[in-house]
């Protein structure tokens, strides 16, 4: 006979779930870093065909610190320096749990009138926080990818070129597309062009300066060069806080441009928005107020576990003219903002709950602090790697990511990229840290990313030691002939 898990089945179960995730929260710190298993590993510990019969949760609990467990990446761990960090707070996790059990689907206001309206309230108080001076339509979205894409088919839309009815391709009509942005700019760029029919070569990257920001002398004369070539300039796609070196592209000049141009711009400031919550940092917003649009991740920086991307415009019927399409099983009757019509998905579900429960049980002074204290970190080991002569840094600090390069006496330049490469999977490899890379002026450049609520100082400091310790350790085999230099 079937039998269901009942209220009492979940009562327990989530008590010992809720027991498991505090510790977890707690220790994260324990486990290694980065999981270290084998390709296939984790597939091949688990059953192939799924139980007929109910199990207890205790044994699926057991299997996740046998099989999940070992196959985890913990970007949890105050020691998660790669790529940019992500949070999985407390107040976050309880967000995701209560947006689970309601279940909402908020496609329409009336589909859950509560899901709309805290969206809107709880984007209001971040762009408050951040310093935006005034009101903007609001709208949460999974990632960056997906917001600068609608970005995009927003900023097309408003050409005017009925593209929303007629489409692209086959049109005699129809220049070719261009999208701006800088060489820095994180792929989700391109991609979205793809999506969109734009294609890779209607996306003109801009060169940037010495400091990686986007040039809008450069700019200008591309939108010149490609009119007179016969291309459509569609939008401008400037970023605060680029992936490689966190770079902040200088908006004002470049809302100049726009404005000259006539040009929708649009700021991914999916890491580097966050920074503006604490007041002195304001000015790296300064020109955000003139965008057309700008998103920013709390899922990066805010301590809201993923996905979360805020998307504003100040031009929401361009977005909705982009992607309102109401069937008449859709239809209403009531003068409401339907979620639905500013966008791809049609489902939503209720992320808005994890950014409220965040805010409110960290307070805004203490989300300020956690973020002035990885600042701050991360100048104090930017002025350790310049004291140091066995590396460089390879880019300013503007927010609390560091790039640095090891460039040990005795190993010849020619061989830096490679040792910088085994010298990263040395120190990720101990489970202690993990680091990513990047390639800045053609040279394999490494990355120290302080993102993580529950990193200290002295989680900084030993990544700097196992660096430093590693770097020696392999220089010193580098120079020995017999040993090739490489593991
Ligand atoms: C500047 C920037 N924009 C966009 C993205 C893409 O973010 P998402 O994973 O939310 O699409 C990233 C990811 O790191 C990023 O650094």
């Amino acid at each position: 006979m079937s039998s269901r898990p009942d209220g009492q089945t979940f009562r327990e179960a989530a008590g010992s779930l809720v027991e498991w995730i505090a510790a977890y929260l707690d220790h994260s710190e324990t486990y290694p870093v980065l999981a270290n298993v084998e390709p296939g590993h984790v597939k091949a510990s688990l059953p192939s065909i799924p139980p007929a019969d109910p199990e207890p949760f205790a044994s699926i609990l057991d299997d996740v610190d046998r099989v999940i467990m070992p196959g985890v990446t913990h970007w949890n761990h105050p020691s998660f320096f790669a790529y940019f960090g992500i949070t999985g707070s407390a107040p976050g996790v309880l967000g995701e749990m209560l947006s689970a059990a309601l279940n909402l689907n908020g496609m329409l206001w009336k589909t859950s009138p509560a899901l709309t309206e805290l969206e809107e309230v709880v984007l209001d108080w971040l762009r408050k926080m951040m310093g935006f001076p005034s009101p903007l339509f609001g709208i949460v979205m999974d990632t960056a990818s997906i917001a600068s894409l609608c970005a995009m088919a927003a900023a097309r839309e408003a050409l005017g070129l009925n593209i929303r009815e007629r489409g692209m391709a086959g049109r005699s009509d129809l220049p070719r597309l261009r999208v701006y942005t800088s060489e820095q700019a994180h792929s989700s760029i391109e991609k979205g062009a793809v999506a969109l029919g734009i294609g890779l070569e209607g996306v003109r990257k801009i060169p940037t300066d010495d400091a990686y920001r986007m040039r809008p002398d450069l700019l200008e004369a591309a939108v010149l060069e490609d009119r007179a070539a016969g291309w459509l300039p569609v939008c401008v796609i400037a970023t605060v806080g680029t992936t490689s070196t966190t770079s902040i592209d200088p908006i004002p000049a470049i809302a100049d441009v726009c404005t000259r141009h006539g040009l929708w711009l649009h700021v991914d400031a999916a890491y580097g928005g966050a920074a503006a919550i604490v007041p002195e940092n304001r000015d790296v917003l300064a020109g955000c107020e003139r965008a057309d649009s700008v998103l920013v991740n709390p899922h990066k920086w805010l301590f809201v576990p993923i996905d979360f991307t805020a998307f504003y415009t100040r031009r929401p019927d361009d977005l909705r003219r982009a992607f309102s399409l109401v069937p008449e099983y859709l239809r209403t009757d009531d003068a409401t903002t339907n979620l639905m019509d500013y966008g791809l998905q049609l489902g939503r579900r209720f992320r808005a709950l994890k950014l409220w429960m965040v805010i409110r049980m960290f307070g805004t002074t203490t989300m300020q602090d956690v973020i002035r204290g990885h600042m701050a970190m991360a100048q104090e080991l930017a002025h350790a790697i310049d004291d140091d002569a066995e590396f460089e840094r390879a880019a300013p600090v503007p927010f609390s990511t560091v790039c640095l390069r090891a460039v040990p006496g005795g190993v010849p330049d020619e061989d830096l990229d490679r040792f910088n490469e085994v010298l990263m999977h040395r120190v990720n490899g101990t489970g202690e840290a993990y680091l990513s890379h990047t390639r800045l002026k053609s040279r394999l450049t490494l990355r120290i990313a302080i993102g993580h609520l529950r990193t200290e100082r002295r989680h900084v400091w030993h990544a700097w030691a196992l660096l430093r310790r590693h770097a020696r350790e392999l220089a010193a085999s580098w120079r020995t002939p017999n040993a090739g230099g490489v593991p």
